[in-house]
């Protein structure tokens, strides 16, 4: 049932995303194609036609123990069809370490970049077996996160979970916020005491602009590099109140260094048109972006306003019948509109069945005062900048030449639930109309748009999901919440993998250019005391398999076992499904 399911989604999305060779080239037809990824009228272009993809997360890359590994990783993703890989292209440090891949050390007032075999030689690897098995590597250059374990005396503010057993004793990057970034700067640069100061310090832009130069240089010339990415999920948090609904512990609530109340979107924005036009002047060769999470600041006023296209001229437009009427702009009205309907039933719903905590359905218990019903009275941290971000606005930034997003529905609310529905089908919905909003946005702005990461955590993976490491389910207990009833955090296997295909297919139907899932799980990987893949660690993640080999960190994400052969099937597939677009 659900091979056919898949079967029939792969085929539609073939059809949607057959090649479209353009206009443009029969116009550049003297010019021989760039040996470098561009972007032409919504579409990324390579070699002479459009690419778009499906692909992966390993950030692990760079800190494998042997070349080896590295080889054989990108490999198995090859084999997997995989044609796109987004890894970490920083690594800061406060102290050498004794063991284990770093770039950049941060101490003493001063940075100093490592390019010894276990230094940015690393990176270099990485790219250079990439081009070896036609994968192109979307490189990002630095973290939004970076909390210390509380046991770590500099930590100060800025710590994370300290449940025995957790990350504190996970070998330095074994987890994706624990290569340095922006704090890591915050700490030694300023005062320490806000994470924002990483966007307007001048001594902090100047040293990460310098860091920015040091590598993007270095691949100037190299057709393996995608693009570069200029943070992980760059946000800060304006209003803290609205945070704390969800991050509930104290512990979670010191992740990150605090913002000051002083910031709003134009800060990032700024930030991100300076930092693109600088790695523009370095390298004019590979596309830019932000790495952001694709939060909306709706109505909010722009520093880089979408000029209104020209109304479409009636006679000489080539018609194509699968265009869907041009997209509208995102506008609290709208939003408020369009959740309307679903506000109604949860009201008439909370009339009819008052109970303190939560709404009884066909017997189950639904939304509960979860973090999605939060947003009752506006339109939600997702849409109203609470997260500092507003990706339309540094979407139309000139030198950003694609947008980015994330699905992360354990960690972010997209939307409101519909209480008639289970909680997986409100998960799945509202990633849906996430991926449709910002497949809307690109066509808006004339630009591609790529999800770079999306996942589920499933229960298998719940206790690898860290540094959260919730144990409280995030789609709402389907038991009465008094007395509070531990469910199973996650969803099963099979619920994962049929999101994942809807969300493909989403993507693949609407028009998005590309989509990454997070993340990637490797097995047969060489073991080295005190780095990512180490044989001193038993636990989630990082536990070897049998004695010298290990598997890839994970974050709660990474899948593996016989729901890795049905994950990478899934991805496969519609890899395929794009096909000829991706021949390089
Ligand atoms: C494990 O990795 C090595 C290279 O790192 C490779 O030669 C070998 O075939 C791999 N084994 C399996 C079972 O994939
Ligand atoms: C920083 O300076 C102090 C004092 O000179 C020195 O002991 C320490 O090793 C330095 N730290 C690093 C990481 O270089
Ligand atoms: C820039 O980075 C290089 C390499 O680490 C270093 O030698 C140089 O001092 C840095 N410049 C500034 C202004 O920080
Ligand atoms: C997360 O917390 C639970 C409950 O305290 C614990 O059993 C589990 O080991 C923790 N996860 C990790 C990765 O240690
Ligand atoms: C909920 O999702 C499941 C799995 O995708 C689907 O089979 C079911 O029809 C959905 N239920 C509703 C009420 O939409
Ligand atoms: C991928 O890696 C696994 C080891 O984790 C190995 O068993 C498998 O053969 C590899 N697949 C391909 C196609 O290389
Ligand atoms: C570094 O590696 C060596 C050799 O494997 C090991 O003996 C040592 O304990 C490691 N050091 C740390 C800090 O992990
Ligand atoms: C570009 O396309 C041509 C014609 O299809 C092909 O021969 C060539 O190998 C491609 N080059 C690259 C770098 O993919």
């Amino acid at each position: 049932m659900y091979l056919a399911f898949l079967l029939q989604v792969l085929l539609s999305a073939l059809l949607v995303s057959a090649v479209k060779p353009t206009r443009t080239l029969s116009k550049r037809q003297t010019t021989p194609p760039s040996k470098f990824v561009t972007s032409q009228n919504g579409q990324f272009m390579f070699n002479g036609s459009t690419l778009d993809f499906v692909g992966t997360n390993a950030y692990w890359l760079p800190v494998l123990n042997s070349d080896e590994d590295i080889d054989f990783t990108l490999g198995n993703l090859s084999a997997a069809g995989i044609k796109i890989v987004r890894t970490w292209a920083f690594n800061d440090v406060g102290t050498i370490p004794v063991n284990g891949t770093w770039f950049q050390l941060i101490a003493n007032g001063t940075t100093v970049i490592n390019e010894g075999p276990n230094g940015l030689q690393k990176l270099d690897t990485v790219v250079k077996l990439a081009e070896k098995h036609g994968i192109f590597v979307l490189l990002s250059l630095t973290n939004n996160w970076n909390p210390l374990p509380l046991d770590n005396q500099a930590a100060g503010i800025s710590a994370r979970d300290t449940t025995p057993g957790t990350n504190k004793v996970l070998p330095r990057n074994a987890l994706s916020n624990d290569y340095g970034g922006m704090d890591a700067y915050v700490r030694e640069f300023s005062d320490g005491k806000n994470h924002d100061a990483f966007y307007v310090n001048p001594t902090i832009l100047a040293k990460f602009t310098n860091y920015t130069t040091q590598i993007v240089s270095r691949y100037v010339e190299s057709p393996a590099i995608f693009a570069w990415e200029i943070a992980n999920d760059p946000r800060y948090i304006i209003r803290l109140s609205l945070i704390c609904i969800w991050l509930k512990s104290p512990h979670q609530m010191q992740l990150l260094l605090p913002a000051t109340v002083l910031c709003n979107t134009h800060t990032i924005t700024k930030f991100h048109s300076t930092i693109a036009q600088h790695i523009n002047q370095v390298d004019p060769n590979h596309l830019v972006s932000s790495g952001n999470q694709g939060f909306f600041c709706v109505d909010c006023p722009k520093l880089f306003p979408r000029v209104a296209p020209p109304p479409p001229q009636t006679s000489s437009t080539p018609s194509n019948n699968r265009r869907r009427s041009p997209p509208k702009p995102l506008t609290k009205r709208g939003l408020l509109q369009e959740r309307k309907a679903i506000r109604n039933k949860v009201r008439n719903l909370q009339k009819r069945t008052s109970t303190a905590g939560g709404i009884r359905i066909r017997g189950r218990w639904m939304s509960t005062e979860t973090k999605r019903q939060s947003d009752d009275q506006g339109i939600g941290p997702s849409f109203d900048g609470s997260y500092g971000i507003d990706s339309e606005d540094i979407l139309n930034i000139p030198q950003i030449g694609f947008g980015t997003f994330q699905l992360f529905p354990d960690q972010n609310s997209y939307g409101i639930d519909d209480p008639t529905l289970p909680a997986f089908n409100n998960t799945v919905n509202q990633g849906l109309d996430w991926i449709r909003r910002h497949a809307d946005v690109g066509k808006l702005f004339g630009k591609p748009v790529t999800l770079n990461g999306f996942g589920l955590v499933t229960q298998a993976n719940a206790p690898s999901f860290v540094p959260f490491n919730q144990t409280q389910a995030p789609f709402g207990p389907d038991s009465p919440p008094s007395p509070p009833a531990q469910q199973p955090f996650g969803i099963t296997d099979a619920q994962r993998d049929d999101a994942y295909a809807q969300w493909l297919h989403a993507g693949l139907q609407n028009g998005l250019q590309g989509m990454l899932q997070y993340q990637w799980s490797q097995g047969n990987l060489t073991t080295g005391v005190g780095t990512a893949i180490s044989p001193t660690v038993s636990g989630t993640g990082v536990s070897p398999t049998v004695s010298g080999t290990g598997l890839s960190p994970n974050d709660g994400y990474s899948i593996q076992g016989a729901g890795l052969d049905q994950a990478v099937g899934t991805i496969q597939q519609a890899a395929q499904a794009l096909g000829p677009d991706q021949q390089r």
